[in-house]
């Protein structure tokens, strides 16, 4: 354990603050004829009789404006795969534009709703103390939508979890309760190597997420990894990926809408398509390419470089067809 107890209080905080893992809410908010959105992870219960929550505002947040003057809040508290909703209304786009994505309901009065949020719920201020550069709202509970048992977008370390990095989680934690396991090995090698592809593809999305790129899910992580390998038609990208060939167009099409692949006619094959890298995805696959190696370096640098040679080379070899397990003979 590292004792930091000589850092400042507010550098202590803030670094305390990156070990949780919090939930994450779009709050909206509606007044004359204007509407605001910003994301939010300052956010809590208070009281259930009667049914409260407050939430912390920055000041200098345009959506303080709307609350100061007495407007609803709604708290839209996020689902896994709206990383990309927190992100536009976390800063740098204008107003309106925090609405182009997503299934927001906006009526002529109240805040706007995220109809497909984990659930919203409607506030009305009640009181408001300033602290420093914020606001503590809090809010009587006016209305509350939800929609069934969805998982809840996490916000850990100052990225976005991505719905397979909380399995990557659950399992470290499960490792660790079993007690008989080293840090990071279960005893089953296709565990380890999960665990592994995880770690690099947690390091990988937030390096580019650093960079500036747009959120890149896990699947679509893994659509860039087939592609790169020579995989190319829709069908076996959904083999692969383990997915639908419905879930496999709906994702291509996003990928196709970010400019990042396109679907091309299949030269071997009139009827069918097939997807390859678009030019603009060319600087996206540059710096991945360079993150990765970086990443390498790292590791080589934690666990040494013979260690991480010989990993190399037994992952590189020919292991030959999955080996064919016997059935057990019958007692
Ligand atoms: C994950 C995340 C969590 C945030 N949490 C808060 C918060 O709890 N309170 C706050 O005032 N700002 C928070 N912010 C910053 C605001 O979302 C951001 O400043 C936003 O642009 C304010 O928009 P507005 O000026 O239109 O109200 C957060 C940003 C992100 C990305």
């Amino acid at each position: 354990m590292t004792d930091q107890a000589n850092i400042s209080p507010a550098a202590g905080l803030r670094a305390a603050l990156r070990t949780l893992v919090r939930p994450v809410a779009v709050v909206t908010a509606a007044h004359a004829g204007q509407r605001y959105a910003m994301a939010a992870t300052a956010f809590c219960e208070v009281s259930m009789d009667p049914p409260s929550m407050l939430v912390c505002i920055n000041r200098a947040n345009a959506t303080h404006s709307a609350v100061a003057a007495g407007a609803d809040l709604c708290l839209n508290l996020l689902a896994a795969d709206q990383a990309d909703i927190s992100q536009r209304c976390g800063g740098g786009v204008a107003a309106e534009e925090r609405f182009a994505v997503g299934d927001w309901r906006i009526a002529a009065e109240g805040p706007p709703r995220l109809a497909d949020a984990c659930a919203s719920i409607v506030l009305r201020p009640a009181s408001i103390v300033d602290h420093a550069t914020h606001a503590v709202v809090i809010g009587e509970v006016v209305d509350v939508w939800q929609r069934g048992l969805s998982s809840p977008l996490g916000f850990h370390d100052g990225s976005y979890l991505f719905p397979l990095a909380h399995a990557a989680i659950n399992l470290v934690a499960q490792s660790a309760r079993l007690g008989e396991a080293g840090a990071m090995q279960d005893g089953y090698l296709m565990l380890d190597v999960m665990r592994a592809f995880y770690w690099f593809d947690e390091g990988l999305q937030s390096a580019l997420r650093a960079r500036g790129w747009e959120a890149v899910s896990r699947s679509q992580s893994m659509t860039f990894a087939n592609i790169a390998l020579g995989v190319r038609r829709p069908a076996d990208l959904a083999r692969n990926l383990g997915i639908t060939r419905q879930g496999v167009s709906k994702m291509l099409q996003e990928m196709v809408e970010r400019d990042w692949i396109v679907i091309e006619p299949d030269p071997t094959d009139k009827r069918a398509s097939i997807v390859a890298f678009s030019e603009k995805s060319r600087q996206l696959r540059a710096d991945a390419l360079e993150i990765l190696g970086k990443i390498d370096a790292a590791l080589g640098e934690r666990i040494g470089s013979k260690a991480l040679d010989a990993l190399r080379t037994t992952l590189a070899r020919d292991w030959g067809p999955p080996p064919e397990i016997p059935e057990p003979a019958a007692q």
